[in-house]
């Protein structure tokens, strides 16, 4: 039930009617009433006529009675909404036999591809592999549970010119000692080890050169000994996944490396379209739109002059086949902002080639840094970039240690599982309650604290509510009429009506923070009811009210917070 949709349902006709046109009626949450609807103040100019004169006319059309909406026009032309007790009740009382919580699930399936992740082999995740994972989970838990078809896909750097060197230095290490380095996460040591002799060594430079040459001709010990480099990575990357608690698994690893067929293709078919040109020794495609500082059209690279195929080619043969053999009718990129311009100018040549046409779209979910507490791109001490496990097991062993400090009875284990889901939590929840494209500060005192926008604030909240549905011993009643003794209460109701609404928005936008913003209102809102309104020494017909209030919240927050990939717990 998404109430702010069926006030706009309701509006809709009404305003075409004032306007002879269709017009969106602008419905919002209001400060002043339930709801407001702000069309006739967009309409004003278009009519010629004063706003208020068209929501009065607005209202004369609209039908609302019915559902227990009344409606008066305010300030400069507003009209405010606001919903009987009665109606509002019944319909709160409605989402408690409903598993979905009132949000349906979609009635147009498409099949999604979710490229995130995506980290390099033999080099560290960095923090920007952390928002593109997190990012990217909670958008395959949103999309799935409303029933469309995900895929996800992990787009592995595993091919290009550094899988020279990087072979030739496990070739000098010894193939086990390299394994051992790299399974424990010692990545980087590895990458830049191999980088040091590369830029010291001529000969080193050499061999490497020689051995790009043999991997791409496909020489069977080179590839065998890039297959090492490959699944030592991925072994590590998985357990990363497992520690950040997000679903991607060994079957979704699709790199680089698979598209290296399609890639001659794709050159040829641009080239027959009479898209590509040379440029510099290289075959290029200017994109319309795309100019560099100087003025000049910008190109994207599909062949190097060497002969050899790059980023820009991968993502194309990517995209050819993600909606040729997959099917897929949405395209989602969890890549940094940075890469912007890469992805804009790989749609506007898929679409120019005819890859890329509607009902299909691609989109880039771009995001900003996460920046230390100085303000500037998170760095070691030592001005390293950081690394990611780092990150976590700090998290972790912070959540931990406070849990224990508020609660020295806890025993190990349980301190633990608080320690894990919180300290988890707490990062996923500082990532996606930012508006995505913004950089945002890594501060853990905040990001762990129990009040404010956090994890701990609505994990807290749940447990709280738990807690209070134990010592009542029995279960609420599904069927309770729902009664408002108290303003609080009744907030309370039009928080949890607004989920299926958030719900259908992130959906279509992906702004995942508004998922988050929501569900920190709701405990807000909860927080607030529980303070004015006792639920256990209510008398019955109140007790049974507040209790199936108390439990709806819980199962919304769960549900929400498990959307977020963000564990909940029953006790903490
Ligand atoms: N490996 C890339 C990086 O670390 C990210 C890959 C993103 N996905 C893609 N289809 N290009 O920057």
């Amino acid at each position: 039930m998404d109430l702010e949709k069926l006030l706009s349902d309701r509006l809709a006709p009404a305003f075409a009617t004032v306007a002879g046109g269709p017009v969106d009626p602008l419905v919002r949450r209001s400060p002043r009433a339930d709801f407001q609807s702000d069309g006739a103040l967009a309409l004003a100019r278009r009519l010629g006529r004063p706003p208020r004169d068209i929501a009065a006319a607005v209202l004369t059309h609209a039908v609302l009675d019915d559902i227990g909406v009344s409606a008066e026009v305010s300030g400069p032309g507003f009209v405010n909404l606001t919903l009987a007790d009665r109606a509002l009740a019944d319909l709160v009382a409605g989402l408690a036999g409903d598993a979905r919580l009132g949000v349906p699930s979609t009635a147009t399936p498409q099949t999604v591809v979710v490229d995130y992740s995506g980290p390099n082999v033999a080099k560290e995740m960095h923090v920007g592999h952390l928002r593109s994972t997190v990012i990217g989970d909670a958008a395959v838990r949103l999309l799935t549970w409303l029933g469309h078809r995900v895929v996800r896909v992990n787009h592995l750097g595993d091919w290009g010119t550094p899988f020279g060197m990087l072979i030739e230095h496990l070739v000098d290490l010894g193939e086990a000692e390299a394994a051992q380095n790299l399974s424990m996460g010692d990545l980087d040591t590895f990458y830049r080890a191999a980088r040091a002799k590369f830029d010291a060594d001529e000969a080193f430079q050499e061999r490497s050169r020689l051995r790009v040459v043999a991997l791409q001709g496909g020489d069977e010990r080179t590839r065998r000994l890039w297959r090492l480099l490959v699944t030592q990575s991925e072994r590590y990357f998985l357990t990363v996944y497992d520690l950040l608690d997000v679903g991607l698994s060994a079957d979704d690893f699709r790199g680089e490396s698979a598209y290296n067929d399609l890639l001659p293709r794709v050159v040829d078919d641009l080239d027959r379209l009479g898209l590509l040109l040379p440029s510099g020794g290289a075959d290029c495609v200017f994109p319309p739109g795309f100019t560099g500082r100087d003025g000049e059209p910008l190109p994207l690279i599909v062949r190097k002059s060497d002969g050899g195929y790059g980023y820009p080619a991968t993502d194309l043969a990517a995209l050819r086949q993600r909606v040729g053999e997959l099917g897929a009718t949405r395209l989602l990129y969890v890549v940094g902002l940075p890469q912007r311009q890469h992805f804009a100018m790989v749609f506007a040549v898929a679409e120019a080639a005819g890859w890329l046409r509607p009902p299909v779209r691609a989109e880039h979910l771009g995001f900003g840094s996460i920046l230390g507490a100085d303000g500037r791109m998170l760095r070691s001490r030592a001005g390293e970039s950081v690394k990611l496990v780092g990150l976590l097991e700090e998290a972790v062993v912070r959540a931990t240690d406070l849990a224990r400090s508020r609660n020295p009875e806890l025993d190990a284990a349980a301190a633990d599982a608080i320690g894990r889901a919180v300290g988890i939590g707490a990062i996923k929840y500082a990532d996606l309650s930012v508006d995505r494209t913004k950089d945002y500060v890594l501060d853990w005192e905040r990001m762990l604290a129990l009040d404010g926008n956090t994890a701990p604030y609505l994990q807290y909240a749940y447990a709280r509510i738990r807690s209070v549905l134990r010592r009542a011993g029995t279960a609420a009643r599904p069927d309770a009429p729902i009664v408002f003794a108290q303003p609080a209460e009744r907030a309370l109701a039009v928080e949890l009506l607004g989920f299926a609404g958030v719900v259908g928005e992130v959906e279509r936008s992906l702004e995942l923070h508004q998922l988050a913003g929501y569900l920190h209102r709701l405990a807000t809102a909860f927080n607030a009811f529980y303070e004015r309104c006792p639920v256990l020494s209510a008398s019955d017909e109140l007790r049974e009210s507040r209790l199936l209030l108390a439990e709806l919240t819980a199962r919304t927050l769960r549900q929400g917070l498990d959307l977020l990939g963000i564990r909940t717990l029953e006790r903490m």
